[in-house]
């Protein structure tokens, strides 16, 4: 197929775009988005301090423009992301204990319950483990608020929407190494306990090289029970760019449990890698060897 959508839906997968509303009007930007993309994430404007500026009130206006781009696209929309320590509203920022886990579990089951039925997979919590090599969780207010954060929030993200996949996400988990199993171990022991979760992100922001067990670092969550995709993908430009991204391709479509690729914006100039040109058109909205490098590992499988 002439498409990444198209192409990934060859063998049951999506390929979409992180989106920001604000370039929904741009022409270039939205013909890309509409002809290529059969998936979209909004890049911001679900995250906790969009849609709860203040405490318990929502203001879903500019989610439901990305959620209604994809619907008029008959794209799968990703939610992103239910619960972060970065992009609090400024009132979680302040508060702690009983009082946060409150708003955290109010904050997932209303964003969910406005979303349900919609959204085919929540990020429900984003960049929750450390870099490093401790494998533990990162600190934050919302991890002081107890080590079953994470549960309590998938647990209230399937009670308001039983039919969206429910995923958790980060960065850094590309290959295996102490943050990834960290995480590895989480999703085995939720599985264990009936904990419900779905799906596992790897953002997979990458540089110039891709660690040599990306696969079957995929290959290992997927064979926990879980489905695995590639969330916010974006390769710095150097001599690797376009070979990096068949690679990834190629690792997703050869992990059956492999759902789907995003890429973190469209053009370059979309990107929030600021003169790293990471994305796989170029400022103009033409197609770079990247893309063709996607397109034909898409075709190849
Ligand atoms: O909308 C305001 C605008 O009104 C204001 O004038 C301007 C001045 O700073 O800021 C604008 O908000 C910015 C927003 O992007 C929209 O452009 C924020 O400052 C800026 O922090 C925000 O950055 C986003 C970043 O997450 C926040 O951490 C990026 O767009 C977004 O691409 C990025 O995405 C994250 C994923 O959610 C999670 N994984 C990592 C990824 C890259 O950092």
């Amino acid at each position: 197929a002439s498409t990444l959508g198209a192409s990934a839906a060859q063998t049951g997968r999506y390929f979409g775009a992180a989106i920001p509303a604000s370039k929904l009007g741009d022409a270039t930007f939205s013909r890309i988005l509409t002809t290529e993309f059969n998936s979209v994430t909004p890049e911001n404007e679900m995250k906790w301090d969009a849609t709860e500026p203040s405490q318990n009130n929502f203001n879903y206006t500019n989610g439901d423009r990305i959620l209604n781009q994809g619907i008029s696209m008959g794209a799968k929309v990703r939610g992103h992301a239910l619960l972060w320590y970065q992009q609090e509203p400024g009132w979680a920022q302040s508060m702690s204990g009983s009082a946060l886990r409150s708003a955290m579990m109010n904050h997932v089951t209303k964003v969910a319950t406005h979303y349900k039925g919609k959204i085919y997979a929540w990020d429900v919590v984003n960049e929750a483990f450390a870099d490093g090599g401790s494998g533990a969780r990162r600190d934050s207010n919302l991890q002081r608020t107890g080590n079953d954060w994470i549960e309590a929030a998938f647990k209230a993200a399937r009670a308001a929407d039983p039919n969206a996949k429910l995923c958790y996400n980060d960065y850094n988990t590309d290959g295996v190494n102490a943050k990834s199993t960290g995480v590895y171990n989480m999703v085995k022991d939720f599985k264990a306990r009936g904990v419900p979760i779905d799906c596992v992100g790897f953002q997979s922001h990458l540089g110039t090289s891709i660690p040599g067990d990306y696969q079957s670092n995929l290959k290992r969550f997927a064979d926990l029970g879980v489905d695995v995709q590639i969330t916010e993908l974006d390769v710095a430009q150097g001599g690797n760019q376009a070979n990096i991204y068949s690679t990834v391709t190629k690792a997703c479509l050869a992990v059956s449990r492999c759902t789907g690729i995003t890429v973190w914006g469209i053009r370059d100039s979309d990107s929030w890698r600021t003169g790293e040109n990471p994305l796989l058109f170029d400022n103009s909205g033409n197609k770079k060897a990247a893309y063709t490098a996607v397109l034909n590992a898409l075709n190849s499988g």
